[in-house]
């Protein structure tokens, strides 16, 4: 099924549903049993999951958590048609057919030790992965995370003890998940939620940028997924402070092992502007090899 150059770092699992937990605005967090996934998946890293024996397609789905000794992985997910649809109705002990890890993960620079990470919607679960793995790794990183959504945050959130000056007097809150982990997080709605900035992820990144020294700023790596309008404005933000910046993109998928080149995208390159395919060459591209700035 996967071809050749990805035989031994795909797998093809029947994972065991081990947990389906709804949350407002149709989001749903599920957590499967498919420990080759569990073992070798990277933050960036998405899974193409067999919806129901009744939809022929699988769908792509970023992993967001992984437990490589108990061998689960998990996902979040927002309904938006008939596939994620089936998905949400299949219960614990349900078996689903897993192909994955797949794609190519974001990549921490240690010279840089101030991660910014930023998620947006179904962008989330990404971000999450990157984070807690830091927090795995120990050592030096002091990542802050930004994540935004329009629907009630599928995770418990609470007053941040962790304080951040500069930033926007409504952004209170963080994820109660990081803040055990000791990172700093802050949430970006417009929809009045409480404990959140009322505006865009990107206004809470500029506002954290500016509170930064200079020396500082020099240690910051930006990483994003979410929506294609937040990732270019992301790509923006990281222009006007002269950072790099790496995005995980989004394309309709077929294959997703690199098959079928229906996930192309332009993407520059030394030679050019060549098509890329996102589902093996990405999801994670450099953000101004696919955000250049407007002509
Ligand atoms: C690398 C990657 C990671 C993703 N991670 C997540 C995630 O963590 N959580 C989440 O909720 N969503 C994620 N998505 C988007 C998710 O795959 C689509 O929303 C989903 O396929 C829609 O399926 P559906 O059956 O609900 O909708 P339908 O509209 O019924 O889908 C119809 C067809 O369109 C395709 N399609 C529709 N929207 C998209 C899209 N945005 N991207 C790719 N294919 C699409 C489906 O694969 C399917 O073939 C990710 C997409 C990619 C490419
Ligand atoms: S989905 Fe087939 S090449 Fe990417």
């Amino acid at each position: 099924m996967t071809n050749k150059s990805h035989r031994g770092t795909i797998f093809l699992e029947d994972a065991r549903v081990l947990q389906q937990v709804e949350h407002p605005g149709r989001q749903f967090i599920l957590r499967v049993h498919a420990p080759k996934c569990a073992r070798t998946a990277l933050p960036g890293s998405f899974a193409h999951v067999t919806c129901d024996p009744a939809v022929p397609m699988r769908r792509p789905l970023s992993i967001m958590r992984t437990d490589p000794e108990d061998g689960w992985i998990e996902f979040l997910y927002k309904i938006v048609g008939e596939g994620l649809g089936h998905l949400s109705s299949r219960r614990p002990g349900d078996l689903l057919s897993i192909l994955g890890p797949i794609g190519n993960p974001f990549v921490l620079n240690p010279g840089r030790p101030r991660p910014l990470l930023i998620g947006g919607g179904v962008g989330i679960p990404p971000m999450l992965f990157v984070a807690e793995s830091l927090h795995k790794q120990g050592g030096d990183w002091q990542p802050f995370v930004i994540m935004g959504s329009e629907l009630p945050f599928p995770f418990p959130v609470q007053a941040s003890r962790l304080s951040l000056p500069g930033l926007s007097a409504q952004a209170t809150h963080g994820l109660a998940i990081l803040e055990d982990q000791q990172i700093p997080s802050r949430l970006a709605s417009w929809s009045g939620l409480p404990g959140c900035h009322k505006g865009y992820v990107t206004d809470l990144a500029r506002q954290w940028l500016d509170g930064l020294s200079d020396e500082e700023r020099d240690q910051v790596d930006i990483m994003a997924c979410g929506p294609t309008p937040m990732l270019r404005a992301v790509a923006q933000v990281a222009r006007d402070y002269a950072l790099p910046c790496q995005v995980s993109l989004e394309e309709f998928m077929a294959c997703a092992v690199g098959g079928c080149a229906g996930c192309t995208v332009p993407v520059n390159t030394a030679e050019g502007v060549m098509m890329k395919r996102v589902c093996v060459d990405g999801p994670v591209f450099e953000a101004r090899d696919v955000f250049p700035p407007a002509a």
